[in-house]
């Protein structure tokens, strides 16, 4: 029987609530697909850093490095600077291991509402791909005459052949898989380097894959046409900035960003690789029981099918969109009254 090493950081605030969900669920299709899931859960987070003075030991990266897959619910708290947290588990989890795939499906369910007219349940079906460890998140700059009238801030965006190729290879692989469709995301009117750069790696690439239909689009004019045609994507691509952006704005367009999963990928899987809401710790209702538990959920989903359990996984999403056109049973952010409990039974009852 296959044995897949999960390490669990369910993190702060509703973290914990919707990794506890999802392994409820795990639990449901592991027993039935004849594979079990060995947990450690990490207690890594802002207590943890109230605590120690570390959102993670420094042997951190070494403990989950034995694992197969990294599972995370969401780390912040308001007492703890949003930079510190992010900087001090995810960046370094996502860098060290390569995860430079960040994948984020969008799917508007039958069943869900958008807030979009134009937003029509099926045709709602598209992935942004991430560039998840270079571009705009780089360590390179610096702070210059703190507490002058003169003090300034330098961050330098790093773009490179062989970050953005490897990205983009993903990108048009996927896009073969998918609808043979692909979009880039950029900005290379104003940003005049790093942007006509990527524009270019972007041509080089398309050219092996003739298969797919591709265009490219200013980041101002995309975030305009996700609202106003988001039927019309199968696959975007974009920087860690511009893919990050995207794609919470896609997860409101699909109706709630509780819903939104991701996967930061180590394509070639010499590294555990790490799934994760696209939600954060949510301080406004953490500790409530109430919080949408679909983004962990399927954010485990794409992880069993990353482990080679993709039946488990179409399972999984296929009692996901069950539950949301088959019954009314809703958390609070889908104008429902269920707690994360009580929507987590509904699923798994249809398991
Ligand atoms: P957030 O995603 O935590 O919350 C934004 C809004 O969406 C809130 O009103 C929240 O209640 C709602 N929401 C989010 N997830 C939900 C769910 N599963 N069910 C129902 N409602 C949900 O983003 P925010 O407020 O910008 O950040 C809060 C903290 O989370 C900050 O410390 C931030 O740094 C951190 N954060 C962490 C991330 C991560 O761990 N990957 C990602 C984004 C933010
Ligand atoms: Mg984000």
């Amino acid at each position: 029987m296959n044995n897949h090493r999960i390490a669990l950081i369910p993190g702060d605030g509703i973290g914990a609530e919707v990794v506890h969900a999802a392994c409820r669920v795990l639990d449901a299709v592991s027993s039935r697909h004849g594979f079990t899931l060995d947990y450690q859960e990490f207690d890594w987070s802002c207590q943890r850093y109230a605590r120690h003075g570390a959102m993670m030991p420094e042997d951190g990266i070494d403990r989950l490095r034995e694992h197969d897959a990294v599972l995370l619910g969401a780390v912040g708290s308001p007492d703890v600077p949003d930079h510190v947290s992010l900087w001090g588990l995810l960046i370094p989890i996502r860098r060290a291991f390569r995860q430079y795939v960040n994948l984020r499906p969008i799917r508007l369910f039958e069943g869900v509402q958008s807030p979009l007219r134009t937003a029509v349940p099926g045709e709602v079906d598209f992935v942004v791909v991430r560039e998840n460890v270079e571009g705009e998140y780089s360590e390179i700059g610096g702070r210059l005459n703190r507490g002058f009238p003169d003090e300034m801030a330098v961050q330098e965006a790093v773009f490179t052949r062989a970050g953005v190729t490897r990205v983009l290879t993903f990108a048009f692989r996927l896009a073969e898989r998918r609808g043979g469709r692909l979009t880039s995301a950029t900005k290379s009117n104003g940003i005049v380097h790093t942007l006509p750069f990527w524009d270019q790696l972007v041509a080089e690439r398309a050219a092996h894959h003739p298969d797919v239909v591709w265009e490219q689009e200013h980041i101002d004019a995309l975030a305009a046409k996700f609202v106003l045609r988001p039927g019309h994507y199968d696959v975007v691509v974009g920087s860690n900035l511009f893919g990050d952006i995207l794609s919470d704005l896609a997860a409101a367009v699909a109706g709630s960003i509780g819903i939104a999963p991701s996967a930061n990928l180590n394509p070639e899987r010499e590294h555990p690789s790490m799934f994760e809401p696209v939600h954060g710790s949510a301080p406004d209702i953490a500790g409530r029981g109430i919080a949408n538990p679909l983004g962990a959920v399927w954010s485990a989903a794409l992880m069993l099918d990353h482990l080679g359990e993709e039946q488990a996984a179409a399972d999984i999403e296929k009692a996901m969109a069950a539950v949301l056109a088959g019954t009314d049973v809703r958390t609070p952010d889908l104008g429902g009254t269920a707690s994360t409990a009580e929507f987590t039974d509904a699923l798994l009852a249809l398991l």
